[in-house]
């Protein structure tokens, strides 16, 4: 069988329905793929998403990240890794999945997206079902994947956002932050039906200053997205631990872990731990391939 008509096979059998996936799901448990996204840059991202790793790995969960941010990736920074392939190498079939993720000493598996992901408009059918089957191995390794994906709306951050399952998105108090949350809230409704959302409130001096935050978006959201909703996940207080970590090419997890920011990580990483998959989600690393390749073409 030639490549493509392999390819559109798999697109075929996995787009079947989403029904078999669910049903999938309730036999085996299947990883959530989740993104932390932001609109805009320098938030928090990369570090809720390493620190959040951490404490759910402690909890027992297997975790994979995805370093999708195609700009400066720094998830391997702050878990002091040198990755020396990246999903190019998956891509081009140099290495396997497995061959070019690195663990770190929690566990964690990471991919290295390294500028990869930026094409995948250019992928050809062939190139496309060998990343197909990549993702579908790590399907049963992983209970939890958290997609870091940088900074902005461009195309590039909305397939990966349109295809998890969750989309966990980051603000800080500033105004400018708020807005670009807005938009890529609005973005993601109207051009991919992404119709809810998560927020935490980053660096912020106390819980009310976070509620305040939540407030000015849900009530924007109200008036000009009404089927829209949006659940408040938690805030991180401002902790000079966590810059004191980063500077060290570290985790505040590991560097300080009754810090008030590694507390609050804590608190939100376990109550998104112990929550079930959502019923519509499909947990199959294939189907979210495919489905970042459908937002693609
Ligand atoms: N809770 C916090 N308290 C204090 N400083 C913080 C906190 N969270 C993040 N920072 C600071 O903000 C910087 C940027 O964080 P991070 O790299 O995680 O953001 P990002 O949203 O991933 O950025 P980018 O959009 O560039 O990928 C960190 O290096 C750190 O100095
Ligand atoms: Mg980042």
């Amino acid at each position: 069988m030639d490549q493509a008509k392999g390819l559109r096979t798999i697109v075929k059998t996995q787009a079947v329905s989403t029904r078999e996936a669910n049903m999938a799901s309730k036999r085996k448990k299947l990883p959530r793929v989740i993104a932390v996204t932001s609109g805009k840059g320098g938030v928090g991202k990369t570090n809720i998403v390493g620190n959040m790793a951490v404490s759910l790995a402690r909890m027992g969960k297997r975790v994979v990240i995805i370093d999708a941010d195609v700009g400066l990736a720094n998830i391997d920074i702050i878990f002091n890794l040198r990755p020396e392939y990246n999903i190019r190498h998956v891509i081009s079939s140099e290495k396997s999945l497995n061959q070019v993720m690195v663990e770190s000493i929690h566990g964690i598996k990471i991919l290295s997206g390294g500028s990869g992901f930026a094409d995948l408009t250019q992928l050809n059918e062939g190139e496309k079902l060998n990343l197909l089957s990549e993702f579908e191995t790590l399907s049963d390794k992983a209970d939890i994947i958290l997609v870091d994906t940088g900074a902005g709306i461009s195309s590039n951050v909305l397939y990966f956002n349109s295809a998890c399952d969750e989309c966990i998105v980051i603000a800080t108090r500033e105004p400018t932050s708020i807005t670009d949350a807005y938009a890529m809230m609005k973005v993601m409704s109207r051009e991919y039906g992404t119709k809810h959302f998560k927020l935490i409130v980053n660096m912020v001096d106390s819980a009310l200053e976070a509620k305040k935050v939540y407030g000015s978006l849900s009530s924007a959201l109200d008036k000009f997205l009404k089927n829209v909703v949006l659940e408040y996940a938690g805030h991180i207080p401002f902790d000079r631990q966590l810059q004191k970590a980063v500077q060290k090419r570290g985790l505040v997890m590991d560097s300080a872990p009754d810090s008030i920011s590694a507390t609050a990580i804590r608190d939100i990483a376990d109550s998104l731990g112990n929550r079930p998959l959502r019923d519509n989600s499909n947990g199959n690393l294939t189907f979210f391939m495919n489905r970042v390749f459908q937002a693609v073409n």
